[in-house]
């Protein structure tokens, strides 16, 4: 009772100061205050008095109106289907927006989210189409955003921040710090943007070290719903700050994020390392002990998978984040025997991203994720992989299908950071940790098995997390950058967090324009499919 009668005096408290948005906010005026004129676009004319009239090819016309051809493709245009086939997954290509939209500068965006109020029509935003949530970043007839043409890095002048515009890849990022020894805290493959892996969490190979990416995020400039560009930090607008570490998009644009650097050494060493059954349980031995040492040596990070490849198989990546192959911390790892395969190497942070790229990532295959969490510990690691193996017969037969389990640890370092500069929205302590964060993540090609693929995944879960809450260790957690479109993420933040993050966008976008108009993708409200394939 009492933490209700809490977040309902928060809630209060949140919607007692000034709203962002006027209630008397008029969108044709937001749009001159942009420098566009909608009663001189013939299209757009008739909607001066009345925004309510649904028309994306009104809307795509008049991007095309405001900005030229070069910045809009339509559905004719071969620039078109070289951007849908851009996507990650199979289902992010099968999706036709109206148009997509290549903005060059904050204001076009802005302009865009206001052209998509004045005509209801729907839109999404890409950074590196790596969102496994079919409509994450691409939407059926709608404006796609693609910010390919938002590609600025910059350091600034005593090195500590580097700026970057959604347009990149974390190689990009990487390939540019590197010529300074410097890096950022992002992603671990090459390909992945750095627009939705920082807006849920981000996982890197320095997160004992420095925590998720969102934690080392020092400001963002966003655009906001009603038009206005700001700069989210620590002391302005300090809820939204907080939102945006893992609020994912629903309360803005990011256009550039602001991300402390960190020192690096010219190489670390790291790589993939493939077993077979025998070796499981020492493997299993060694990540449990490996995560929970993280605070001896938070420079080692791994992810262990199981996979089946006609045969059960272990893949490990182990990583140092200096350029030692043989760290006291990795004494175990390093001693398992019966590697089959060994890409283990000193190497660059960017040459390691791209190892794990390429059609190793399965691109233009189907593709779901689904994630639980619960505490580390050998047993529930154990029955991640043997209820995965055990249920796996009733997928097996699917096309091309890559099936794997992977475990990671959130470190009890890594909890820590969560709550540097006044916290973030994931609902995680430092006190229930070291977490095991398991990813089921599986690649077919054929469309008639996505149901019972989801159904295996959701069994996996459901027995995993089932025995877990029956032994106490259960996590509500839910990784956004992880999680089917079946799964409620942002309620695995905690009811405080839900309630606070739901009060701060009633706040800065009173009519809902980043759930309701930008749909895809995991809202504040419900996991996007409802709860169960
Ligand atoms: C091969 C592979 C490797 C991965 N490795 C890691 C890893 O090392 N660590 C980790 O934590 N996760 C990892 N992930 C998960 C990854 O974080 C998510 O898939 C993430 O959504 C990808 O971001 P993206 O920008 O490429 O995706 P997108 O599909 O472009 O975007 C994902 C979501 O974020 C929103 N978004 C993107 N940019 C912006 C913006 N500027 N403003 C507002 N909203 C925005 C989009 O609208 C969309 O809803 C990996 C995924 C894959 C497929
Ligand atoms: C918005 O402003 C324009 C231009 O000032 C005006 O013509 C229009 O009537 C206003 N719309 C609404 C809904 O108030
Ligand atoms: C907008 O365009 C209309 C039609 O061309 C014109 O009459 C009006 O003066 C313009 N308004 C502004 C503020 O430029
Ligand atoms: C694949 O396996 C499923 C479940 O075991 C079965 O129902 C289906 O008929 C099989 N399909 C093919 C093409 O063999």
């Amino acid at each position: 009772m009492k933490v209700f009668v809490s977040i309902a005096a928060f809630v209060a408290g949140v919607l007692s100061q000034s709203t962002f948005e006027p209630s008397d906010f008029n969108i044709t005026e937001a749009l001159l205050d942009n420098g566009v004129n909608i009663s001189a676009i013939p299209e757009l004319a008739p909607l001066v008095e009345r925004s309510l009239i649904s028309g994306c090819s009104l809307a795509c016309r008049s991007l095309k109106f405001i900005f030229g051809d070069d910045l809009v493709e339509t559905q004719t245009e071969p620039t078109y289907n070289a951007f849908v086939n851009s996507f990650w997954s199979a289902q992010q290509r099968e999706i036709t927006p109206q148009c997509i939209f290549k903005p060059e500068k904050a204001l076009d965006v802005s302009t865009t989210v206001l052209i998509s109020r004045l005509t209801q029509c729907p839109f999404a935003a890409k950074s590196g189409g790596h969102s496994a949530v079919p409509g994450g970043s691409n939407v059926d007839g709608g404006i796609t955003i693609s910010f390919e043409k938002m590609s600025k890095i910059a350091l600034s002048a005593d090195k500590k921040i580097a700026s970057f515009q959604p347009g990149h890849t974390w190689f990009d990022i990487y390939t540019a710090l590197e010529a300074e020894n410097l890096a950022v805290v992002g992603g671990r493959v090459s390909s992945v943007g750095v627009g939705g892996l920082t807006l849920g969490g981000g996982i890197s190979y320095f997160s004992s070290v420095y925590g998720l990416a969102c934690d080392n995020v020092e400001s963002y400039e966003l655009v906001t719903a009603s038009g206005p560009i700001i700069t989210v930090s620590e002391t302005e607008f300090p809820d939204l700050y907080w939102a945006l570490r893992g609020g994912g998009n629903n309360f803005g644009i990011v256009t550039q994020f602001n991300v402390a650097t960190i020192p690096r050494a010219p190489t670390m060493w790291g790589g993939m390392r493939s077993y077979l059954a025998p070796s499981f349980p020492a493997l299993i031995n060694a990540f449990y002990n490996l995560g929970v040492n993280a605070k001896i040596d938070g420079k080692a990070h791994q992810i262990l998978s199981f996979a089946w490849a006609g045969l059960q198989v272990a893949q490990l990546e182990l990583e140092y984040a200096d350029p030692i192959p043989d760290a006291p911390i990795l004494a175990e790892y390093n001693a398992v025997p019966g590697a089959v395969a060994d890409q283990t190497a000193v190497r660059s942070l960017a040459q390691l991203t791209t190892a794990l790229a390429g059609p190793a990532s399965g691109p233009g295959l189907r593709q779901a994720f689904w994630t639980w969490t619960v505490k580390l510990d050998k047993e529930m690691a154990t029955l991640a992989k043997d209820i995965f193996f055990e249920e796996l017969p009733s997928i097996v037969n699917a096309t091309n299908l890559i099936p794997a389990v992977s475990l990671q640890v959130l470190t009890e370092p890594l909890l820590e950071k969560t709550a540097t500069k006044g916290g973030n929205t994931l609902g995680l302590d430092a006190k229930d940790g070291p977490l095991l964060l398991a990813l089921v993540a599986i690649k077919w090609s054929n469309s008639a098995d996505d149901d019972r693929i989801n159904r295996f995944a959701a069994r996996v879960k459901d027995r995993a997390l089932a025995a877990a809450t029956a032994q106490g260790k259960a996590s509500p957690y839910l990784y956004m950058n992880y999680g089917s479109p079946y799964q409620n993420v942002v309620a695995g933040y905690g009811p405080e967090n839900q309630a606070r993050l739901k009060a701060i966008s009633e706040k800065y976008d009173p009519t809902n324009v980043f759930e309701r108009l930008q749909p895809g993708y995991f809202k504040l409200d419900g996991a996007p499919w409802g709860n169960g394939p």
